[in-house]
């Protein structure tokens, strides 16, 4: 049953509509020019929708964040759009001053505005939860000059910031389709799973995996977790296995006490359902090779899973009807290395079921290896991502919840 409103509960006509999207992207260091810009090109139905719908539509967005090299205005932003859109689309330099508030005030029905970065707002990454948001000086500024909030920014919604949760008690608000999209994908898998259900965990920092396995594996989202890449390794340390000093200098700083007994306890308790890889792939003599966990230690860093693991992975992959992926199984950008990671997605496309991926890295894995389209469904997601994982509330969703037994 549906607990939040999405696009077809308004009507739009003639109505100003604050839409926020999650449109930060990666930069080049040297020129700061948007180098991919698929978050935006996501967000293209919804705004075509309410185009459509001949709403007038104002854009409130982040980049990066203060104090980081990629903190940019929104500019770039707004021409790629204009661009994916094929329609014009006007950027103000300002979020909630007078130029901001004129430029709304002029809109016509159909057209786009771009407000300024909302992260140079002091208030929008204030330590607040909705109620206060609700009180900050954004909100009071510009919901007077809107009808309705919609949130598409699935990719942001595990931050309790202004643009994200202050709008929904002020105005009546909506998911955008990429938001309610991510949000049914993930729903699908993680609260009706087709069985057996296998979830591959690979990049993730170790202090997070042994929570996010304890809840998958504990509320049976997942059958069987397949551990991969640093979580793989850090996991097999925690076993016992001598890695040697060059991997676990990369895992140094995660294998805290704590971390390595959370995931002592995880192996304890839920036994054969977490897979570790039996073999890891290393750099010799500049090529790639496998070695058995019982041949370890070995002087050279482990790089990704080896052969063994991989054909014992895929195996399981293919007889799954759901399988996830967020982290790849190894360093997929150095040559070679990429093989553990395109084989376990090769082998979740061939089982034929529900298979999703999610998180910057694994998306750009799957970008390199051309699979992206070839799954069930990719998630935009990293961080709000893992807070799902974690089986935690979304604040930007439970705003959205809260707005829809409001309004
Ligand atoms: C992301 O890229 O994960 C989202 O845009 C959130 O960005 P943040 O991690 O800076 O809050």
């Amino acid at each position: 049953m549906k607990d939040f409103h999405t696009l077809e509960d308004f009507d739009f006509r003639d109505r100003t509509v604050l839409l926020r999207p999650d449109i930060n992207c990666p930069l080049d260091k040297t020129t700061l020019e948007i180098i991919n810009d698929s978050r935006v090109r996501r967000i293209v139905p919804t705004v075509r929708e309410l185009m459509g719908k001949r709403a007038k539509v104002v854009i409130l967005a982040h980049q990066s964040r203060k104090g980081k090299w990629d903190f940019i205005p929104m500019e770039q932003h707004a021409k790629r759009l204009a661009r994916h859109l094929n329609h014009p689309v006007r950027y103000v330099n300002d979020v909630m001053g007078d130029a901001a508030k004129e430029s709304i005030r002029t809109l016509g029905p159909g057209d786009v505005l771009v407000l300024d970065n909302v992260r140079g707002l002091d208030c929008e990454t204030a330590k607040l939860d909705m109620n206060g948001h609700a009180e900050s000086a954004l909100v009071r500024e510009l919901s007077p000059l809107i009808d309705y909030y919609i949130c598409d920014a699935f990719g942001a919604a595990h931050r309790s910031q202004c643009s994200l949760v202050g709008f929904q008690a002020r105005v009546p608000s909506a998911s955008g389709r990429l938001m309610a999209k991510e949000i049914f994908a993930l729903k699908s898998i993680f609260d009706i799973p087709r069985r057996p259900s296998v979830f591959v965990l690979g990049g993730a920092k170790f202090g997070d995996v042994s929570p996010m396995i304890d809840h998958v594996l504990g509320s049976n989202t997942a059958d069987t977790v397949i551990l991969t890449g640093l979580a793989g390794n850090a996991f097999l340390s925690a076993r016992g296995v001598d890695l040697g000093s060059a991997s676990l200098e990369i895992l140094k700083e995660e294998m805290t006490d704590d971390n390595i007994k959370a995931a002592k306890d995880m192996l304890a308790k839920y036994g054969q359902r977490i897979l570790l890889p039996t073999d890891v792939a290393v750099e010799r003599d500049g090529n790639r090779m496998s070695i058995l966990t019982g041949d370890l230690p070995v002087n050279e860093a482990a790089l990704d899973i080896g052969a063994d693991s991989i054909e014992k992975f895929r195996r399981v992959l293919q007889s799954s009807r759901t399988s996830f992926m967020s982290g790849p199984a190894g360093l997929y950008e150095k040559d070679g290395f990429g093989l553990g990671t395109k084989e376990l997605m090769a082998a979740m496309i061939e089982s034929g079921g529900q298979s999703v991926i999610g998180g910057g890295h694994t998306v750009g894995a799957a970008d390199q290896f051309d699979l992206t389209d070839r799954f069930s469904y990719v998630s935009t997601a990293g961080g709000a991502l893992e807070t799902f994982l974690l089986g935690k509330e979304l604040p930007a969703v439970e705003a959205l919840r809260y707005s829809f037994n409001k309004f």
